[in-house]
């Protein structure tokens, strides 16, 4: 079976795209080298070729020296979309010469001479079809794994990670309605869950302080702190709004 050099993790913003690059490379026990896309053109100017180039020198000095005991290199391009551009006619004559040389060089290393086999690429984007897709091609990053909005079930998994916590600290009150938050949050995103959760600690703090009508907590009142159903159902709606008037 031929073993791939890249995957691609995509779909909608906020699905955890980026998480799960992180959380891959901590599973393989490898510090990934990150370059995210939008930083790349101030970061990677003027010597966009080089800075490619180096991303993969490590691994192919190691290889080179250890070949088959490599230790495994992980490179997250992060919004690889923003890197890569797919090539239109219509827009050839205003590309991007950066993009160019990058996407170039990408392929280059990915093509090299002498094949890297220490080296996994995690690409993550939500905008595929943009993407050049000669990147996309067997041998290269040809693993495209979606990440789909979550389902019921996956919201209410996710949110049972980012109240474990509070739970295990006997912070969260009994009366939170944890069905309703899921049905209402179908269509949105770990992200928004994420964003619910920590907008309902911040109004409990917020209700706990104005109740005190001090400033200063002492760890035992902070000890006393309980979010309760009220606190998520106005994180609900400010999510939901902020979500509705950006659409
Ligand atoms: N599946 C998930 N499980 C747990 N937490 C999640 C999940 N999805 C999203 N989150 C939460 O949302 C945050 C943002 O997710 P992340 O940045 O990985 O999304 P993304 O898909 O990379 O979004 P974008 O396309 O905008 O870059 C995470 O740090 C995490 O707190
Ligand atoms: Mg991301």
């Amino acid at each position: 079976m031929h073993k791939p050099r890249g995957v691609l993790l995509s779909g909608p913003p906020g699905t955890g795209k980026t998480l799960i690059a992180r959380t891959i490379s901590e599973i393989l026990n490898v510090k990934p080298k990150i370059v995210r896309g939008p930083e790349v053109f101030s970061r990677f100017l003027g010597e966009s070729e080089e800075k490619i180039r180096s991303l993969f020198a490590d691994a192919r000095y190691d290889q080179e020296k250890f070949g088959e005991n490599s230790k495994l290199h992980i490179i997250i391009f992060d919004e690889l979309d923003s890197i890569c551009k797919r090539r239109t006619q219509t827009d050839a004559s205003t590309r991007d010469n950066v993009q160019d040389s990058i996407t170039a060089q990408l392929l280059t290393e990915l093509d090299g001479l002498e094949p890297i086999n220490n080296i996994l690429i995690i690409g993550t984007t939500n905008m595929v079809e943009t993407i050049d897709p000669a990147l996309l091609r067997p041998g290269r990053i040809d693993l495209v794994i979606d990440v789909p909005l979550p389902d019921d079930d996956a919201r209410l998994h996710i949110f049972d990670i980012c109240t474990k916590q509070l739970l295990q600290n006997g912070l969260m009150e009994s009366d939170v309605d944890i069905q309703t938050i899921i049905q209402t949050t179908n269509g949105l995103t770990g992200s928004h869950i994420e964003k619910i959760v920590r907008l309902a600690i911040i109004n409990a703090m917020r209700r706990d302080i104005l109740s005190r009508g001090r400033l200063n907590i002492t760890e035992e009142e902070s000890e006393q702190l309980r979010v309760c159903n009220e606190d998520f159902k106005e994180a609900l709606q400010k999510v939901l709004f902020a979500e509705r008037t950006e659409l």
